[in-house]
């Protein structure tokens, strides 16, 4: 007699109505399409996994967001934050929207300045910035945002090598209710240290102080933390201008409202519990032009990342295999993992199906290809019966992933977009062996190393 399978009881939700109390629909969403472009198609011809973007939701997205501040404050400016996805086509769709560059490491500066952008549109930011690279950017005009007193002396002495005086920003950190607090970069407004190093640069005939950033985190939900922020600024910057006689010419108040991500032990859906951009127009709005004069409006400059970017990406993976684990929960193995979706460690992210599927759901896990425990992509997701070939949506992927990916035993995939008129394009193919060999070489005595001549030599394999 043939022992059955143990199935894991499971009760199925019945659905009476057509959305939950947040107004969501209870049935797991399919998406067999983004922008008219069969997702199929683009997994058959490109491979799968992939990653998958629209243009048309870039665009829209950045449109929106822009609208909203500039619509509020007459002199606004984004400048694309490359960390949180530095794909040349990306970047050139928010360069061609009007998009500033915002670099953090040479590596940046470099792409940025590649693409073809000039140094005078780039802000350089981050805690480390090389002399050489400083050097560089002082001589094509790029806005320097100084770090710590190291760097302000590192930018003096680079000044001066040069023989002309440069133009810096200062970075600043600050209370604004957020906590932890991102105290590390910059210099601290609520101590001397912000007071102490602007004095610095005011004494110093190598530097002049044109500018004030902070970047106060990331997904931030609460947009009242804008308003103390730039409260701060415009406070320390009418101090500046008073003692110093300093000319601000720009406010950056660096990124951090969220995406319509789900981030991991949040109740509410990110439709709830993330406000709309138009709140944190209107809190920084308003406390700029109750602090300024209509002659004295310093530009302002966002660095906004994921929120402009996150939903326009998808990721796409095949279903290679089911299984029942021990406790009778169903799991599922899918074609990329971890190493491609470093968000996964954040948010629970959107999983829909390419296609209506019949069946019984259950709460099922869906592990990734890797051949390591960790390589959890999603647990807890309500799944019809799956099989080989099935595929997934995950989404919104489109911050960070691609940036921050590990090419860890397998090749990192290809990247596509769709673009605005319907066409799909390769925007970076996937890797092959001899992208990742191209790195390596063999010392010449490790060469004609015969595979298996060890095991002979100590009398195995005869
Ligand atoms: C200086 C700076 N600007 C902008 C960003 C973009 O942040 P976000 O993606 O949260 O908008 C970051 C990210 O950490 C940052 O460090």
């Amino acid at each position: 007699m043939s022992k059955e399978t143990y199935v894991k009881p499971f009760l199925k939700k019945q659905v009476s109505g057509t959305m939950n109390k947040f107004g969501s629909s209870l049935n797991l969403g399919y998406r067999d399409q983004i922008d008219g472009a069969s997702i199929d198609a683009i997994a058959s011809k490109y491979g799968s996994p992939v990653f998958i973007f629209s243009e048309r939701a870039i665009r829209d997205r950045y449109r929106e967001v822009y609208r909203e501040f500039s619509s509020r404050y007459p002199r606004v400016r984004f400048s694309w934050s490359y960390k949180t996805n530095y794909l040349d086509a990306i970047c050139s769709v928010f360069h061609q929207e009007g998009e500033l560059a915002e670099v953090v490491s040479d590596f940046e500066y470099q792409k940025a300045r590649r693409l073809g952008m000039p140094g005078s549109a780039i802000i350089y930011n981050g805690p480390f910035k090389p002399a050489e690279s400083l050097r560089l950017a002082f001589s094509e005009g790029a806005m320097v945002n100084l770090d710590s007193f190291d760097e302000i002396y590192k930018a003096e002495g680079v000044a001066r090598e040069m023989g002309r005086r440069a133009n810096v920003g200062l970075r600043l950190n600050m209370d604004t209710g957020i906590h932890p607090q991102w105290t590390r970069f910059g210099l601290n407004l609520d101590s001397s240290a912000a007071m102490d190093a602007a004095k610095r640069i005011h004494q110093s005939q190598w530097l002049r102080l044109t500018g004030l950033h902070s970047h106060i985190g990331t997904f931030i939900l609460d947009p009242k933390a804008y308003s103390v922020q730039i409260q701060k600024m415009i406070d320390f910057m009418k101090v500046l201008e008073k003692d110093f006689d300093a000319n601000i010419e720009y406010l950056d108040l660096g990124g951090g409202f969220p995406s319509r991500n789900k981030l991991k032990g949040a109740y509410l859906p990110p439709e709830v519990s993330v406000p709309p951009i138009s709140e944190y127009a209107e809190a920084i709005s308003t406390t700029l032009l109750r602090n300024l004069a209509p002659n004295e409006c310093p530009m302002v400059i966002f660095e906004s990342g994921r929120a402009l970017i996150d939903e326009a990406g998808y990721f796409v993976a095949t279903i290679e295999g089911a299984k029942r684990l021990p406790d009778g929960s169903r799991s599922y193995i899918i074609d990329g993992g971890v190493n491609l979706l470093y968000t996964t460690n954040w948010y629970n992210h959107r999983v829909e199906l390419d296609r209506p599927v019949e069946g019984s759901y259950e709460n099922s896990t869906i592990f990734g290809p890797l051949c390591m425990n960790i390589d959890v992509v999603a647990e807890n997701v309500s799944l019809p019966p799956l099989s080989r070939g099935h595929r997934l949506v995950l989404s919104p992927v489109g911050a960070y992933n691609v940036t921050q990916w590990m090419q860890f035993i397998r090749y990192r995939p290809a990247v596509v977009m769709v673009m605005e008129d319907g066409t799909v394009e390769q925007i970076r193919r996937a890797e092959r062996l001899e992208d990742i060999v191209s790195l390596e070489f063999i010392p010449e005595k490790l060469k004609n190393l015969q595979p298996g001549d060890e095991l002979k030599s100590h009398g195995a394999g005869v």
